[in-house]
């Protein structure tokens, strides 16, 4: 049986500390706002899973609809040896690459990459019984900062799938395509899925869904800051709030007090105060249009070469090559 490897670039130590600096920025700026990657811990991970399944969730069906579609395609264009995934989570699409990949007879290697140990635990041990032969090496680390760290290679095809990309706002997303581009030789392969511009209540709804669900992930922000941070918030104070900015062309996700707050978080020696309607920012997931896509990949050094998508035009995947 094939072994699994996950290398721990990311320390319970090191998460510990950039989670104690980034909630003391955040909570202590105006207006007020939260990293998006302390949502995935077990339950945060396992909620998303659910948000996947929601009707209203259109993003990954239709992602999985065009790679299902151009996975054999991808195969060939690429002739990848190895599948580097950036926040893998449980890796569940990226099995029809997998699977075309591994029928081409190219590939060798899967290193999925997630800040959620339990996730990427749990995704490697799948896909390793799934595939023998496979040789799978996780790796638990910050896709905004480990990228280095990534075991080099060449004849790599790497996956950023999930509109995950959107998560990031417009100056980390460029820092994070360079960082991307500068780890990759020349010829190498990005796999990128983005969500789409389109109706605003299509949008509102995706990420405002009727059972909760979604309301439940947001949440779950301020149960990791209570764990983590000793902290003492009550999550009924807060309601969940999905906005559209068209201005940007983001949906933000909100945690609004629904009555003044005063919140401590012992382990940062930090009072935390909220007005009545105060509210904090946890997430943006920006939609995109080609135009822009193709820019920031160009403007990155990459060259877009096939750009696919769904066939309600809901979602986008490119997939782009490192350029000379
Ligand atoms: N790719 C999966 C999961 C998307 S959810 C899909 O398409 O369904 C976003 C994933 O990115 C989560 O698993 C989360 O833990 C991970 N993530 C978020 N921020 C991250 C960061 N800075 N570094 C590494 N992984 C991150
Ligand atoms: N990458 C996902 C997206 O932008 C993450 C996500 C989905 C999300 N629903 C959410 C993040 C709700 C915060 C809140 O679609």
């Amino acid at each position: 049986m094939t072994e699994t490897v996950v290398d721990v670039h990311l320390t319970a130590a090191d998460a510990a500390q950039s989670l104690r600096a980034d909630v003391r920025a955040g909570l202590t700026a105006s207006p007020k706002w939260l990293s998006p990657k302390y949502f995935y811990d077990a339950r945060g991970s396992r909620l998303f899973e659910d948000i996947t399944r929601l009707p209203e969730y259109y993003p990954t069906r239709a992602e999985r609809e065009v790679l299902a579609e151009r996975a054999v395609e991808i195969a060939v264009t690429t002739g990848a040896r190895r599948l580097v995934e950036l926040g893998s989570g449980s890796s569940e699409k990226t099995r029809l690459l997998l699977t075309a990949l591994t029928s081409a007879g190219t590939l060798r290697e899967f290193v999925p990459l997630d800040v959620s140990a339990s996730a990427l635990r749990e995704a490697a041990a799948s896909v390793v019984a799934d595939y023998p032969g496979l040789t799978v090496h996780g790796v638990v680390g910050d896709f905004t900062q480990h990228l280095g760290l990534l075991p080099p290679s060449d004849s790599r095809l790497v996956a950023f799938l999930g509109g995950t990309v959107g998560n990031l706002i417009p100056e980390e997303r460029e820092k994070f395509l360079r960082s991307v581009r500068d780890v990759l030789g020349t010829g190498e392969w990005l796999l990128l899925g983005t969500d789409l511009v389109k109706a605003p209540d299509v949008l509102v709804r995706a990420y405002d869904d009727a059972r909760g669900v979604t309301a439940e992930f947001n949440r779950n922000v301020l149960l990791v800051l209570n764990r983590e941070l000793d902290g003492n918030f009550d999550v009924d104070d807060f309601a969940h709030v999905a906005r559209w900015n068209a201005e940007q062309e983001w949906i933000e996700m909100r945690l609004r007090a629904r009555r003044p707050v005063r919140a401590r978080l012992g382990a940062l020696d930090l009072d935390v105060e909220f007005a009545e309607g105060e509210e904090l920012r946890t997430e943006v997931s920006a939609k995109f249009r080609r135009d822009r896509v193709e820019s920031e990949l160009r403007a990155a050094g990459f060259e877009l070469h096939r750009w696919w998508t769904d066939s309600r035009q809901r979602f986008a995947v490119s997939l782009a090559r490192a350029a000379g």
